[in-house]
């Protein structure tokens, strides 16, 4: 078996945005590298004063190499939106960079798998760079993966939703304060009748996080 040592082995020296999205297409801290098409590295402006973190790229994603440009892209625009953030400013990234999926027949739609946990912390230096490199106010953490990632294995999103959390420690080179919330995924996968209330409650998440910028 092959033996991953996880991503701080192909951290750049420059860790300014540019340096480290171009040596993370080059990243196999982990196996996931192995089956995707590319890294999906966060994409939005430098000085972003928010920075969104999702779980893993999907389909999409994988196809295109930006994050958050398929169905789950599209409510969490439409979710931002409702709430008054505007998403041209907003650094959106993910907690795993590499699609992780279960294989389907050729030409249909590959399903996305939830990635490890030793996944998630083979893949957290990149995260913890882009952090240290936008300086946001705040990190919204889009799901349990992301908020695993930043805030620990004990944390809950289904108890502490919605709550401005204390800023994130001294690992990174500011301080931002960190919100968790449903990812948009899990209100697409929502039953009908539950849907438009989990929508709902993103928004109203969302409007906490605009509030506090
Ligand atoms: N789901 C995620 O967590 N991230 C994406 O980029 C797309 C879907
Ligand atoms: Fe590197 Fe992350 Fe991709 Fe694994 S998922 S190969 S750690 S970029």
């Amino acid at each position: 078996m092959v033996k991953y040592e996880g991503a701080e082995h192909y951290l750049p020296g420059h860790e300014d945005l540019r340096s480290l999205r171009e040596a993370a297409r080059g990243c196999r801290g982990c196996d996931l590298y192995q089956d995707a098409t590319q890294t999906v590295f966060g994409a939005g402006p430098a000085d972003a004063r928010l920075v969104m973190v999702g779980e893993v790229p999907g389909d999409r994603e994988d196809r295109t190499g930006e994050p958050f440009v398929g169905p789950a892209g599209g409510l969490l625009d439409r979710a931002m939106e409702e709430a008054g953030i505007d998403r041209g400013t907003v650094y959106v990234t993910n907690a795993v960079k590499h699609f992780r999926f279960t294989p389907a027949e050729r030409g249909k739609r590959r399903i996305h798998k939830k990635p490890s946990r030793s996944q998630i912390v083979a893949c957290r230096p990149w995260l913890v760079a882009e952090l240290s490199a936008v300086t946001p106010e705040v990190v919204v953490c889009l799901g349990a993966t992301a908020a695993q990632a930043l805030l620990g294995p004990e944390f809950r999103v289904s108890t502490q939703r919605g709550e401005l959390l204390d800023p994130l420690g001294e690992e990174l080179a500011a301080a931002p304060r960190v919100l968790a919330t449903a990812h948009p995924s899990s209100v697409l996968r929502a039953p009908e009748e539950d849907r438009e209330q989990a929508y709902r409650q993103l928004v109203t998440d969302l409007h906490e996080v605009a509030r506090a910028l």
